[in-house]
């Protein structure tokens, strides 16, 4: 199985605090691995890294095929086909539900001259993300008028949009009433079914069992552990990080 991502020894310092320390991991392609730890250990930190949002102090990564990496900036992140969702929502929250949509397949398939030729296919493609999420029926409101449930469920459908091969997706559970718990969930399933690879940071246990193929487990920067969900869970070590017993 071929490895799409990895780092080495990948470092950052945050005022002395190292909130990702020497990591080095490997994700392989087309799997879901999930990335778990108590809060503060550099989860978030880590997908910032690998999606450019800082720069790294030292270490390096190949990601999607790409030669070894000392640096990586966000604007590179997209010809390497990586997406990903963040855990305060993003939205352009003056913006409609739709054009939220559509300025993300604007900026990324085409130059601006070519805007009027693309209209029609991007409205459409706009239409497929969006009825997936169920949020066609309210394309014309502002974002900002939207309930957080929906705000996350329009956050996954602009990363559905990029069409990318990784998606980072930073606990895009989290407060989510369980009918989109299980709507996400089966995105998530068919993101896998589709060869993509899918990086998940999330807090219940019963997700991560039911959706990862492997697992990662973070402590203060470092890792902790990393194997199959099931073994990975019932490790003592984990355990007592984890749950703080
Ligand atoms: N932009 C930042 N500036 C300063 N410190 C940060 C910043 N981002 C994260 N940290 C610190 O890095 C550590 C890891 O945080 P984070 O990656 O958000 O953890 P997690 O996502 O696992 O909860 C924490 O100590 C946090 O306070
Ligand atoms: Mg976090």
């Amino acid at each position: 199985m071929s490895t799409v991502l990895k780092t080495k020894k990948i470092t950052k310092n945050f005022d002395g605090v190292k909130a990702v320390d020497s990591l080095s991991i490997e994700i392989k392609k087309g799997k879901i691995t999930g990335i778990i730890g108590p809060n503060g250990s550099g989860k978030t930190t880590l997908i910032n890294l690998l999606t450019g949002m800082f720069p790294f102090d030292a270490g390096s990564i190949f990601v999607n095929g790409s030669k070894e990496l000392f640096k990586i900036n966000s604007y590179d992140i997209r010809i390497f086909r990586v997406t990903r969702t963040f855990q305060n929502i993003r939205l352009f929250e003056q913006m409609t539900v739709l054009d939220n949509i559509l300025v993300v397949l604007t900026k990324r398939n085409i130059s601006g001259s070519l805007f009027e030729k693309y209209k029609q296919f991007h409205y459409e493609q706009a239409k497929v993300v969006l009825e997936k999420v169920g949020l066609w029926g309210k394309k014309n409101e502002l974002a900002i008028n939207l309930s957080y449930g929906q705000r996350k469920l329009l956050e996954m459908a602009r990363v559905l949009a990029t069409k990318s091969d990784i998606y980072f997706l930073d606990e895009p559970f989290a407060g989510l009433f369980p009918e989109m718990v299980k709507l996400i969930s089966e995105i998530i399933k068919e993101l896998r079914q589709q060869g993509k690879t899918v990086i998940l940071i999330e807090h219940d246990m019963s997700l991560i069992r039911e959706l990862c193929d492997y697992v990662f487990v973070m402590e203060s920067g470092h890792l902790l552990a990393e194997g199959k969900a099931n073994e990975v869970l019932e490790n003592k070590e984990v355990v007592e990080a984890y749950l703080g017993e």
